[in-house]
This record gives structure tokens, C-alpha cells and sequence, in this order.
């Protein structure tokens, strides 16, 4: 049995020099301001969570991730564990509490409670028809206005990791996930990357919180953030693409680099650092779901 079972993913924390060039790229990038102090900023989405990213003022690097706990009770399983914090109250906007937990790779993984909420934002959803649904969209056209597109929830967190099976085994023990979907190369055996989700028993979740690849060295790949669907993806594409942020191919996806990264490129983090990507609502997964493999291709 797990220590604890996440209930679902929260926020990222970063690090970086600019708390004004980091606002204007997360805020291009569709997120709010929640709350700015001397010494960091809180960006939200268009739920309720107080916010989704914070970026402490520093030397730019990535912190941690956080997750939040079913009750307050499970942060005090946490809290027995070896090299845990004890239950902190946070002293920062959004308040609640936390235990600080330590990975395998030395990033920050923090597990919440009792955050405060705020009320939701407009998320605006421009209505598609489809094959089986020929009339959701009557009578108006379609007109998509330019700009930021909100971004709706945090969706998920990728590390890549050197030891790929240690780091999983932390991750499963300490936090309750399960796998979703593995990648391997010759043998099931040789796992090269594994989508995790949290356990919430019979409840439908995300396909995965947590992805995490083996690499060759220990860092954050990247953030998604959910938007409404597919035509957001695409017209915060647009809107990145005409305020010229950096962007990296993430696979098939465009995604984006914040402005620490830019003193970044082509140095030691690779193109791939610490990008923020967005992604349409996820495919979600009850506990039953099988777990498949697949090949490399
Ligand atoms: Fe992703």
C-alpha cells in the first residue's frame, strides 16, 4: 500500500530572475495573476484552485511539483515518512497546508490541503458539431477573437529522470499512482517512459498526473496546461506565435518556452527544458482500466 493517494495534481513551482518577464509570458500563455508579493508570482486558471504555477524570484531552475491530498489526515501519513516536513502551515496567498516531500532527483514535491478557493473565470468554449452531434452549433457562425486563450487546470507534470524505475517506485509508494500507459523498447521490462495517474478507486481521473522518462539528465520536460478544446489549442498557438514566444516541438505538439529558458538555449537544458504546453481535455481512466504497453516505434 502507498503512503498516501493523491487525489490530483495542483500546482509547479519555478524559479526565475523576472517576476515582470514571467508574468507577461504566463499571462500570454493564458494564465491570471492570482496574487504577485516582493518575492513571487501566483498564476491561476480559470477553476477555482487559488493558482496553478508559482515562479519565486531566483536563479531560473525548477523547483517541485505539488499534488493535493484527499484530507488533512493523509498529510500526517506523509509527515512520518523519512526525510518529510512536518505538516506546515503555508505562509503564502492561497494559505493551507502542506508536507514537503524530497524525490528521488532532489526536486520539491509538495502534498496540499485546504488552499484556498476562488471563484471560477469565464472559460469560454466555442461549440463544435460533429458526426454524431450535428447540431450543437446552430444558427451562429464561427468567430474565434484573437488573444491569450484561458487556460482551464494544470493537467500534467513530466520529469525526465536518470534512474526511470527508482523514480517511479518513489513516485507509486509515496504518492499512490498507477500506470497508464508504459513505453518500452525491446522487452516489457525495459520501460523507457510511463504515463501515471492517481488512484481515486471507481472515479474517472486523467490518463495521467505524472509522466516520466528516462534521460540523461534529471529535470522538469515539460508543464501541460488544460484548455476548453482543440480550437483553443490552436488559437493560443496563434496568439504565442504573434507575440514571438519561443516555441519547441514537443513531440507532434507545439509548445512554449518561458523566459528563463531563453538564457537557456543551447546550453546545458536543451530546447526541451521547462516547456509549457497545452493540451484539450485528457482522456480519463477509472482504476479498472487495463494497462497497456506499447512498443517504441
Ligand atoms: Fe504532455
Amino acid at each position: 500500500m502507498p503512503v498516501t493517494k493523491v487525489v490530483d495534481i495542483a500546482y509547479a513551482r519555478l524559479a526565475a530572475p523576472d517576476l515582470d518577464l514571467a508574468e507577461e509570458f504566463l499571462t500570454h500563455f493564458g494564465l491570471v495573476r492570482a496574487a504577485r508579493t516582493k518575492t513571487a508570482l501566483y498564476m491561476r486558471g480559470s477553476d477555482p484552485a487559488h493558482h496553478l504555477h508559482i515562479t519565486e524570484l531566483g536563479e531560473p531552475r525548477f523547483i517541485g511539483l505539488a499534488y493535493h491530498a484527499a484530507n488533512e489526515d493523509e498529510l500526517g501519513k506523509l509527515a512520518k515518512t523519512s526525510g518529510a516536513s512536518d505538516i506546515e502551515t503555508m505562509d503564502e496567498p492561497g494559505a493551507g497546508k502542506r508536507v514537503r516531500l524530497t524525490d528521488p532527483h532532489g526536486f520539491q514535491i509538495e502534498v496540499i490541503h485546504g488552499i484556498e478557493a476562488l471563484e471560477p473565470l469565464p472559460l469560454a468554449e466555442n461549440a463544435v458539431n460533429t458526426a454524431q452531434a450535428r447540431d450543437r452549433r446552430l444558427g451562429t457562425l464561427t468567430r474565434l477573437a484573437a488573444g491569450p486563450v484561458a487556460v482551464k487546470r494544470l493537467g500534467h507534470g513530466v520529469i525526465v529522470s536518470t534512474d526511470l524505475q527508482k523514480a517511479l517506485a518513489w513516485y507509486r509508494e509515496m504518492l499512490g499512482f498507477i500506470p497508464s500507459d508504459e513505453i518500452f523498447r525491446d522487452d516489457e521490462r525495459d520501460v523507457i517512459s510511463s504515463f501515471n495517474r492517481v488512484d481515486r478507486g471507481e472515479t474517472y481521473v486523467d490518463h495521467h498526473v505524472f509522466f516520466c522518462m528516462q534521460g540523461p539528465k534529471a529535470g522538469l520536460n515539460h508543464l501541460a496546461f488544460e484548455v476548453a478544446n482543440f480550437d483553443a489549442v490552436m488559437l493560443g498557438h496563434e496568439h504565442m506565435k504573434s507575440v514571438g514566444k519561443i516555441q519547441t516541438d514537443l513531440g507532434r505538439r507545439p509548445a512554449y518556452l518561458w523566459q528563463s529558458d531563453f538564457r537557456l538555449l543551447g546550453r546545458s537544458l536543451g530546447p526541451r527544458a521547462r516547456a509549457h504546453d497545452r493540451q484539450r481535455p485528457p482522456q480519463r481512466l477509472g482504476r479498472a482500466a487495463s494497462q497497456p504497453r506499447r512498443p517504441r516505434r
